[in-house]
């Protein structure tokens, strides 16, 4: 394994990563896919190494992913659930936090609804912090999947062309995927209605679509991202019918194509509304891959934070 290491002690976003460590993080990932993909899947990287799984919000792939790199990488792993907690009786962010690093934690996974919450906690606690997803921000390490997944069936990104479908307002994957794809050198679009499609996208240097078949033959890879709907206070669409009329992605868009293209979703997938299960299920769609990709990818960026952390 390299002895190179990340710009940052901790894995806040994408932004403020570079192309070199973005590059590290999947070159380490490849070594670890070898790993986990050995009868013995398990090495001792992260020994002596505790690390606690913070999750405020709801989860399955995350939370499960990280736990499983922890494990595969020797570490020891507590997790925590806001639902059942102390939480519940007004306790802060910062005190459950410092309660449990008083623990003795090394490394917190934190998932939370609100916004920037990994980078407050990164400014109080001397841990390093790896950021789940904090509310409609960014998701770092599902981008980074997502990106790695896309290496592995199309080579380098440069120039390839990423279609983000779906409901891009209240979306951290979207996000995430945005400043990373570009960081590694692809054409951007988003495809939406306009309701979910944020004013100002385009100062990000990404193309807008209104029409998911004209995005769809523009693209090499479509992203399909699901109705937030529990982030929506008032209605931003008609109804999911009228949206998987419009927008969701079905066999008859694929078949009309002169061309293969690549389809992920990063789930939770509502079948029927933004991709049709004859999609979700067909040759062209990598979404089991991209799981898979996670735990390896999940394996790189604990491996290479906590290896900062011993020099
Ligand atoms: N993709 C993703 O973040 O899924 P979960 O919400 O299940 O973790």
């Amino acid at each position: 394994m390299s002895s190179a290491s990340l710009s940052s002690r901790h894995l806040l976003g994408i932004k403020s990563l570079t192309e070199e460590d973005i590059t590290l993080i999947f070159e380490t990932a490849d070594n670890f896919k070898q790993v986990i993909n050995r009868p013995i899947k398990k090495v001792p990287s992260l020994r002596d190494v505790t690390v606690a799984n913070l999750f405020f919000e709801n989860s399955t792939r995350t939370k499960i992913s990280f736990e499983l790199a922890e494990k595969r990488l020797s570490a020891d792993v507590v997790n925590f659930s806001a639902s059942g907690s102390s939480v519940g009786k007004g306790e802060t962010l910062l005190d459950t936090v410092n309660n449990i690093l008083s623990m003795k934690v090394d490394m917190v996974v934190m998932r939370h609804p609100a916004p920037g919450a990994s980078v407050f906690l990164s400014k109080h606690i001397n841990a390093n912090i790896i950021n789940a997803g904090d509310g409609t921000h960014e998701h770092p390490t599902q981008a980074l999947l997502d990106a790695y997944s896309i290496r592995e069936r199309l080579g380098s990104l440069k120039g390839k062309k990423i279609a983000i479908i779906g409901d891009i307002l209240h979306s951290r994957v979207a996000l995430s995927n945005i400043f990373c794809l570009q960081k590694l050198g692809a054409k951007v679009k988003v495809c939406g209605p306009p309701t979910l499609i944020p004013k100002y996208i385009t100062q990000l240097g990404v193309e807008v679509s209104y029409d998911i078949g004209n995005t769809l033959k523009w693209c090499d890879v479509a992203n399909v991202l699901r109705i937030q709907l529990e982030r929506q206070d008032i209605k931003y669409i008609p109804s999911l019918r009228e949206y998987a009329l419009h927008f969701g992605v079905q066999p008859e868009h694929l078949n009309q194509l002169d061309k293969e293209i690549i389809i992920m979703h990063p789930g939770p997938m509502n079948r029927g509304v933004e991709i049709s299960s004859e999609v979700a299920d067909s040759e062209h769609a990598i979404i089991l891959d991209q799981v898979e990709n996670g735990v390896a990818i999940r394996m790189a960026v604990l491996y290479l934070l906590a290896s900062e952390k011993a020099k």
